[in-house]
């Protein structure tokens, strides 16, 4: 009976451990501080000291898609969002909460994170950016760089600000320019797919698709270079938040 009772009790345990509570519990100006301590190690690299930088989702804003409660905030910071680079992490309950009251510090602090028309960047990017030859949005567009279908809910105003006026600063770890040369001698130059440390994927410039496993490669070197041009003084510093703040509606939501 014992047994059976315990084995009951492991299936029924929730597999997330989720505090019943509808506030912050740690959200004192000293917890705030704190918070602020442990983002700086731990989510400052992604998503910037003060939120609206770095690779990770803008978090100076007044509503998070995700976290719209104390509850959802409090699981995105201790479990992350699973399938994409939020990752999850083992901190205390307390900590997990000190560091959602300084995320939602972050965004009563903020002013608006960019003055641009989203409509007019609409425009740059698919004319005078030339954007789309590389990028799709939706189903229009090229596939030599990421897709940007839901780039305005991954990644920051200041990321996207970053990545227009200079592309090598901040590379994503796919779309590298990559070259491999077989055991039998031939050279493959591409954009970085996909690579593991036993295969790699690249994309030819004539859109073909090669994959390898590495035990028949000569050679793999992928650069730090990107293909991206930078827009510094090809697009005006207004024609540039334009772009941002049209960068910033993709969610997903475009066809
Ligand atoms: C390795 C980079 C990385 C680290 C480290 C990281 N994040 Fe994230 N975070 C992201 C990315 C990328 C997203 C957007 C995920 C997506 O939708 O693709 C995100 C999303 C979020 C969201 C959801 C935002 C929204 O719009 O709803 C919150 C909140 C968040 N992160 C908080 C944190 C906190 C707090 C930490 C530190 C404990 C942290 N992140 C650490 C990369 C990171
Ligand atoms: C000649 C091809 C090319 C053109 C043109 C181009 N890009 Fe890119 N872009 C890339 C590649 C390749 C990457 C991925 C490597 C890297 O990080 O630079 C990239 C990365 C990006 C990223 C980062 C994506 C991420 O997940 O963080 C953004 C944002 C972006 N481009 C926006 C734009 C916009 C907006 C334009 C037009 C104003 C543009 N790009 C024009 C090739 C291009």
């Amino acid at each position: 009976m014992i047994p059976v009772l315990l084995w009951f009790l492991f299936q029924a345990a929730p597999l997330m451990d989720l505090p019943n509570v509808t506030e912050n519990p740690y959200a004192a100006a000293a917890d705030i501080a704190l918070g602020q301590k442990l983002y700086k190690g731990r989510c400052a690299g992604c998503h910037g000291l003060t939120g609206d930088g770095g690779k990770g989702a803008n978090l100076a804003v007044r509503d998070l898609p995700r976290a719209q409660t104390e509850q959802a905030l409090y699981r995105v910071v201790r479990y992350g969002i699973p399938e994409t680079e939020m990752p999850a992490t083992l901190m205390a309950p307390r900590e997990v909460w000190q560091i959602a009251a300084f995320v939602r510090s972050l965004g009563s602090a903020s002013q608006d994170a960019t003055r641009g028309n989203a409509a007019a960047g609409e425009q740059v990017v698919s004319a005078k950016g030339g954007c789309l030859q590389c990028h799709a949005i939706g189903l229009k567009g090229g596939r030599m760089g990421p897709a940007l279908s839901d780039i305005g809910g991954k990644r920051s105003p200041g990321h996207l600000r970053g990545k227009l006026l200079d592309p090598a600063a901040d590379l994503v770890d796919t779309f590298r320019l990559a070259t491999v040369t077989t055991k039998d001698g031939r050279k493959i130059t591409g954009v970085r797919l996909n690579e593991d440390p036993f295969s790699i994927q690249i994309r030819d410039f004539s859109d073909g698709i090669h994959s390898f496993f590495k035990e028949q490669l000569a050679s793999v070197h992928v650069e730090r270079r990107t293909t991206m041009p930078s827009y510094k003084g090809r697009l005006s510093a207004a024609e540039i938040e334009d772009v941002v703040a049209y960068l910033l509606t993709l969610r997903g939501n475009v066809q």
